[in-house]
């Protein structure tokens, strides 16, 4: 009975607390209902086997202990063909039984729609540690937050820059690994409903790896559109010239804006209204309600300020350090990109 109370705390530990958002035990989409199913199946049999054969053993251990006045040395019995043919077969079927409904939902959900007309295409590239997300029908790259029609599969093909990681939604699908270059993986998801689901890297590769974090932001599909339109105009260049000599040079080199910069760093068009900063700060104009945000200037400055700090290990060269930004001029960046929105 003591540990009635451990269990119940683990389940919710194991369940994050049966968010939507985050669990698995809380299917948002048909991949991640499949792999529930799964689970249940697999957690029926396994408990009613552990039932049953506690049971007998608990029965058996009753009725035929040593009793009072028992003096003789009980009938010993060696061998029986119809018990061993029971319990060798029984567990074969389980274990087939298991084994079907595994293999045939690995290959379902690594099934290649990539050629479907009605799917959503988006290469997935993972990096030391962040997520970056290109559409190639829209010609569209975006990072950290990987925004979806509800509804409609998403068919991806997924890669590393590095080393592998494992692309994960748990209320909606996955895990895929991401390999590097010429074993590309596919996946599918869908979402059933709008909203923002997070994502994770499930393959421990550094010591950011539990920091390693995206969001798939389920949207209609007005909305969807309204966003590649939005992603697509040209973005406002920083307006004070010795300002934005710093960000072309220190910034731009690495990370892009609009149609400016480059593709090492995660790309920042929309940074303004994202759900997160580097993943892991999370934006008050995000949706991530059951946490509060900071304003998402105050998260660009704390990022800027340390990196190594925030998420250790990543490649980003520190501003202050590595590139002597002064605190004035990581305030206008932050300031300037903070105000880098896309309306949709
Ligand atoms: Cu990337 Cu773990």
């Amino acid at each position: 009975k003591r540990l009635v109370p451990l269990f119940v705390g683990l389940m919710f530990l194991l369940s994050a607390c049966g968010r939507e958002d985050l669990s698995a035990l809380r299917p948002q989409g048909p991949v991640a209902q499949g792999q529930f199913d799964l689970m249940k199946l697999a957690i029926t049999i396994m408990l009613s086997v552990l039932v049953i054969v506690f049971g007998i053993a608990a029965y058996v251990l009753i009725k035929f202990r040593r009793k009072p006045g028992d003096k003789e040395m009980p009938k010993q019995v060696e061998g029986n063909h119809l018990l061993e043919i029971i319990w060798t077969g029984i567990p074969l079927i389980l274990v087939l039984i298991l084994a079907i409904a595994t293999v045939q939902k690995v290959f379902a959900y690594g099934e290649n729609y990539w050629e479907d007309k009605d799917a959503i295409r988006v290469k997935v590239t993972s990096h030391l540690f962040w997520w970056e997300f290109h559409y190639p029908d829209y010609d569209i790259t975006t990072a950290q937050d990987l925004i979806i029609p509800t509804n409609k599969k998403i068919a991806f093909q997924l890669k590393t820059a590095d080393v592998i990681h494992s692309f994960w939604v748990p209320s909606l699908g996955g895990k895929t690994d991401t390999n590097t270059e010429g074993t590309i993986n596919t996946a599918w998801l869908e979402a059933e409903k709008e909203g923002v689901y997070l994502g994770k890297c499930a393959e421990l590769c550094g010591p950011s790896h539990a920091l390693m974090e995206f969001k798939v932001k389920a949207v209609s599909e007005e909305a969807f559109e309204n966003w590649i339109t939005a992603i697509k105009q040209p973005v406002e260049p920083i307006q004070d010239p010795a300002l934005a000599e710093v960000f072309k040079t220190q910034c731009l080199s690495c990370h892009a804006v609009g149609d400016q910069g480059g593709p090492m760093g995660p790309n920042l068009t929309g940074i303004g209204n994202r759900e997160t900063v580097a993943g892991i700060l999370i934006n008050e104009e995000g949706s991530n309600k059951p946490f509060p945000g900071k304003p998402v200037k105050d998260n660009l400055i704390e990022w800027m300020n340390d990196p190594q700090a925030i998420k250790p290990g990543n490649l980003m060269p520190s501003p202050k350090e590595d590139l002597g930004l002064t605190d004035e001029e990581i305030e206008g960046i932050a300031e300037y990109l903070a105000n880098v929105k896309l309306q949709y």
